[in-house]
């Protein structure tokens, strides 16, 4: 879906302020972080946990309903043994203990990616997550873990080929609905922190039309204000979706 949509932001922003609908967040800078305190990048990836709470609801309170995070890619499987294990155990930690404050906000758990390679004991957690949270309407969180956007492609083209699609019927509108994040706007606003310039395979297809927004600051440290920060300058962009500034106005 490629419809353009904001909404004036809730009280706690200016009011002046128009919030995405959707936004997605490739949280970065985690290990840096740790360096840069000498500590190590499991304490990093800690306090990225902590920032995402805060961030979360502060989506909700700023009246978000879309919000998308990149917490574990299909390449970070790449990594030294115990990164990888310190990350599962630590999307095990947040199924076990925001669970219930998620659900309170809220907030609707959506999980994106692949669940290959996941424990059994996690699986069932996130699917407890998400039929628990799937009337929740303040914000839809869409939990990329073991995501990457090229396989969710790969994935949409199976099934489409499994449920016997013909070449006739496929569409974007047809492929939009066999992606992870079938039914959901596609995302207006994409936030990297840790100030690099890459979509690292996130949201490849959904992110055609976002605006994306490098924040110079590690994960751990995009507070609320630097959050603000990223929607006061969505607010300055403007998007043509392909047309003219005069076709705007
Ligand atoms: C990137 O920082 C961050 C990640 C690969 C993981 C992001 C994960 C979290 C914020 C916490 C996990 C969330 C859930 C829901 C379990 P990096 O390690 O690449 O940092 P660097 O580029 O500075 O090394």
């Amino acid at each position: 879906m490629a419809t353009p949509s904001t909404q004036p932001a809730s009280a706690t922003a200016p009011a002046t302020l128009k919030v995405p609908r959707h936004i997605g967040l490739i949280m970065d800078g985690n290990g840096r972080w740790a360096k840069s305190r000498s500590l190590p990048r499991a304490a990093g990836h800690k306090a990225g946990v902590e920032n995402l709470r805060r961030i979360i609801r502060a989506c909700v309170e700023l009246g978000i309903q879309h919000l998308t995070i990149y917490a574990f890619s299909t390449e970070n499987w790449a990594r030294p043994v115990d990164e990888v294990k310190g990350l599962l155990f630590l999307l095990d930690q947040v199924l076990d203990n925001e669970l219930q404050e998620l659900h309170r906000e809220g907030v609707q758990i959506r999980h994106i990616g692949r669940v290959d390679g996941l424990a059994d004991s996690t699986r069932r957690k996130l699917e407890s997550a998400v039929a628990m949270t799937q009337n929740n309407t303040r914000l839809v969180l869409n939990v990329g873990f073991n995501y990457g956007g090229r396989a969710e492609i790969v994935n949409a083209i199976k099934q489409m080929l499994a449920d016997g699609v013909t070449s006739d019927e496929v569409s974007e509108e047809l492929i939009d609905r066999y992606l992870y994040t079938a039914g959901q706007p596609d995302p207006d606003l994409i936030i990297r922190t840790a100030g690099e310039l890459r979509v690292s395979n996130f949201l490849l297809w959904q992110g055609a039309y976002s605006e994306y927004y490098a924040a110079d600051v590690y994960w751990p440290d995009f507070d609320k204000n630097e959050l603000l920060k990223a929607l006061e300058h969505f607010n300055s962009r403007e998007r043509r979706f392909g047309k003219t500034s005069e076709q705007l106005v």
